[in-house]
């Protein structure tokens, strides 16, 4: 590569990339439905959603006319002191498929914002009701995004020892990771809420809240949980009094088969985190959305009672219109993600009940994981991930691994041919 080039190459900063060595991007020209256009005219099979965002598939017409028509009408406006038919519309659509205790929308614009905010929210409730309550309860392997509130409730994952020093600390407590016919699954779950009692034990009048990735944990590696354990962290903390904060910003708008994780645990949160899949992929958006009891709890003659938060783009209309029109299909058509699941069930047992490699297998709603067993052991950092990376690219399909985790999440559309090709590359690759 001439020094031009590499130059060209390090201008763009990558995310969660080393740049010494970092290969040169692959360059996509455009998207539709599955498929990735790539430079040389190349089509991939999208498999993970673009970072499990784009939950329709790729350049979606009718998200894509929702956004041109509000840009005609209004694309920005300050969210303070001011309103607009898109977030007033979306605030009511989206209470409708939330858990039913949840009343209160607040607008922010990615995942890791969301769950700041959520975090925020939990301290000064307490805070506006006279109690100093400054820690959290989170789970080893969560990943709750990269601002410096998410990533000291995420100190359970291996991103963050370098910015140790700058996070706030929490207690953790196992998270009980499962699979189809797992038989130490009662006992994992057992030891989990021990913990979780002991620490309740040890001072529930510090803590503020505690915060799980319902169900399935992404970024740690695609863990899954029961529901039941979900119901027990639940009475735990109506037992202890104190805030249990769903990151749904990975599982909500279909992802685990039902609208949102909490709907099929059949669990109420305080607090949920959304984001990813609510424009479709299109727009940066997130939401927290939370109960009554803790609107309330800010509503004050006293301006300290305040919830001092807001972004300059918080609410963009154009965002909240794509969000609509990305409702609007998951409304017309839910069966796109209730459906998934047995699909999934079907591929894995005709390409990879028998596979020598992939062990702990799994499903929820969209998603199918596997581990690959390996001799470096389960780990985001098994170099086994880059080189499957590379071969399931060469082969046609955008799959990325998490260390020795290998995963499906593909957009709803995606047909069963095109989902059998995947778990077909999956059986060959591993
Ligand atoms: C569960 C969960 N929470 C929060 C985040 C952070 O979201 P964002 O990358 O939009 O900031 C992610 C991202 O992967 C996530 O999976």
């Amino acid at each position: 590569m001439s020094s031009v080039e590499i130059e060209k190459k390090d201008r763009i900063w990558r995310p969660f990339t080393q740049m010494l060595n970092a290969e040169a991007p692959l360059m996509v020209r455009s998207g539709n439905g599955v498929y990735l256009e790539l430079e040389n005219r190349r089509k991939i099979v999208d498999c993970i959603s673009s970072w499990w965002v784009n939950i329709h598939g790729h350049a979606r017409p009718e998200i894509a006319a929702a956004i041109a028509e509000q840009a005609h009408k209004l694309e920005q406006v300050i969210f303070a002191g001011f309103t607009h038919e898109p977030a007033e519309n979306l605030a009511e659509r989206l209470l409708t498929h939330l858990p039913s205790n949840l009343k209160h929308i607040f607008f922010s614009d990615n995942g890791s914002t969301a769950v700041e905010v959520a975090l925020k929210m939990a301290f000064q409730f307490w805070l506006n009701a006279g109690e100093k309550r400054s820690k959290f309860i989170a789970f080893e392997g969560g990943y709750h995004g990269d601002t410096a509130g998410s990533m000291s409730i995420g100190q359970g994952s291996p991103f963050w020892n370098t910015f140790e020093p700058l996070l706030f600390s929490i207690e953790l407590a196992p998270f009980p990771s499962t699979f189809d016919n797992d038989p130490h699954v009662d006992e994992k779950e057992r030891r989990s809420l021990q913990r979780l009692k002991e620490i309740l034990e040890g001072g529930a009048n510090d803590i503020a809240a505690i915060c799980i990735e319902p169900l399935i944990q992404g970024a740690g590696g695609m863990r899954f949980c029961r529901p039941e354990f979900l119901k027990a962290v639940r009475k735990l903390c109506e037992e202890y009094k104190v805030l249990l904060i769903f990151d749904e910003v990975m599982t909500g708008f279909g992802r685990t088969g039902d609208w949102f994780a909490a709907c099929r645990a059949n669990v109420q949160p305080d607090l949920i985190c959304i984001s990813k899949g609510i424009t479709g992929g299109f727009l940066p958006l997130s939401v927290t959305a939370c109960s009554s009891e803790i609107f309330d709890g800010f509503l004050s003659k006293d301006h300290s009672k305040t919830f001092f938060h807001g972004h300059s783009y918080t609410a963009n209309p154009l965002a909240c219109a794509a969000a609509i029109a990305s409702m609007d299909l998951l409304e017309k058509d839910p069966t796109v993600f209730t459906g998934m699941e047995s699909r999934h069930r079907a591929f894995v047992k005709k390409h990879l009940s028998n596979h020598p490699r992939l062990i702990q297998q799994r499903a929820c709603g969209t998603i199918f994981a596997a581990e690959i067993e390996s001799k470096e052991g389960d780990s985001y950092f098994n170099s086994i991930a880059p080189v499957l990376k590379k071969q399931f690219i060469e082969k046609g399909f955008l799959i990325r691994p998490l260390g020795n985790t290998i995963y499906l999440m593909p957009p709803y559309c995606i047909d069963d041919a095109v989902l059998e090709d995947a778990y077909k590359a999956i059986a060959e690759t591993c």
